[in-house]
């Protein structure tokens, strides 16, 4: 494609759109396209046009669940999970965005990528434990950055029919429905998500659970950070707070349980998008004394 013509963020074939001079005119567009500031219209292009495709990915990820004798499970490491749905997912939701918005880059939890001005960050099944085992605490999740701030968040939890979709700004919904935390204040009646890994030495792990119970918390773990997220921002829980995990696990969760009123630490400072970073997501009212229980600011 010699030639290209930027319409909403999404690049067309130049040369049937146009018929003046071939070259100044691609000239022209270059310049357009890579100064461009992407306008809200764009942005609610995106949220759209990627709702749908993560409806369509939850549709085929379902399948995948619904034959659990031909996951193909195999392990990354210990506690580390890997289906063969994983693989397909991603491969789905990288070759259509390719083809939809082909300046944007994506990283993915599976094929890595690089970070970009615009770009989506795909896990293609969070909880992958819960869903090689067919609990249904699992997820499709998908959040895009605009110059490094988290800007969409869409999560499909397709096996419990639900759908978390936010844009910065805009609010966060719940199959349509306008979602908020708990508003929880009395840490005494506070339901944690502490979330764990191998990636963090279980004394740390214990440490918080400890300060958590001490401090009159009742706390859990389900499997799975992105809903972790979520569900703090639809008030069943209060907070999730976890010493590492990965960018992909959180960057739509953080949109969705921001604009449903949560309080989170700043988790795509220093290296975040690639490394990870600790986080902290709860009610605003919780937040100074769970950043003392948990050690994450
Ligand atoms: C994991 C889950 C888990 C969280 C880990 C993640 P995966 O992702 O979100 O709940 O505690 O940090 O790595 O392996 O299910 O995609
Ligand atoms: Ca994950």
């Amino acid at each position: 494609m010699p030639f290209q013509f930027c319409l909403n963020g999404i690049v067309l074939p130049f040369r049937e759109r146009l018929g003046l001079n071939v070259t100044i005119r691609s000239v022209l567009m270059q310049q357009i396209c890579e100064t461009h500031t992407m306008t809200p219209a764009e942005l609610e292009l995106r949220r759209y046009a990627v709702q749908g495709l993560v409806a369509e990915a939850g549709r085929m990820a379902l399948d995948y669940f619904g034959k659990q004798e031909s996951l193909g499970v195999t392990m990354k490491g210990a506690q580390d999970w890997l289906t063969v749905a994983d693989g397909a997912v991603e491969d789905f939701l990288r070759a259509r965005l390719a083809v939809l918005f082909p300046t944007d880059t994506v990283i993915g939890e599976e094929g890595g990528g690089a970070a970009s001005d615009a770009v989506w960050i795909i896990d293609p099944i969070d909880g992958t434990s819960n869903f090689a085992r067919g609990d249904r605490n699992w997820c499709i999740s998908i959040g895009f950055l605009r110059n490094h701030v988290p800007t969409i968040g869409i999560v499909a939890a397709p096996a419990l029919d639900e759908l978390y979709v936010a844009q910065r700004g805009q609010g966060a919904t719940l199959n349509g429905r306008g979602i908020a935390v708990s508003g929880a204040e009395d840490i005494k009646r506070a339901y944690v998500e502490l979330g764990w890994s191998t990636r963090i030495p279980s004394e740390r792990y214990l440490a918080i659970l400890e300060r958590c119970h001490a401090a009159g918390c009742s706390v859990k773990r389900s499997g799975s950070g992105t809903l972790g997220l979520c569900h703090v921002a639809n008030g069943r829980t209060d907070a999730y707070a976890e010493l590492h995990i990965n960018a992909w696990d959180v960057a739509a969760g953080i949109v969705i349980a921001s604009e449903a009123g949560a309080s989170i630490n700043d988790f795509f400072a220093g290296d975040g998008i690639k490394k990870g970073n600790p986080i902290l997501c709860c009610t605003p009212a919780l937040a100074a004394r769970l950043r003392e229980i948990a050690g994450i600011s």
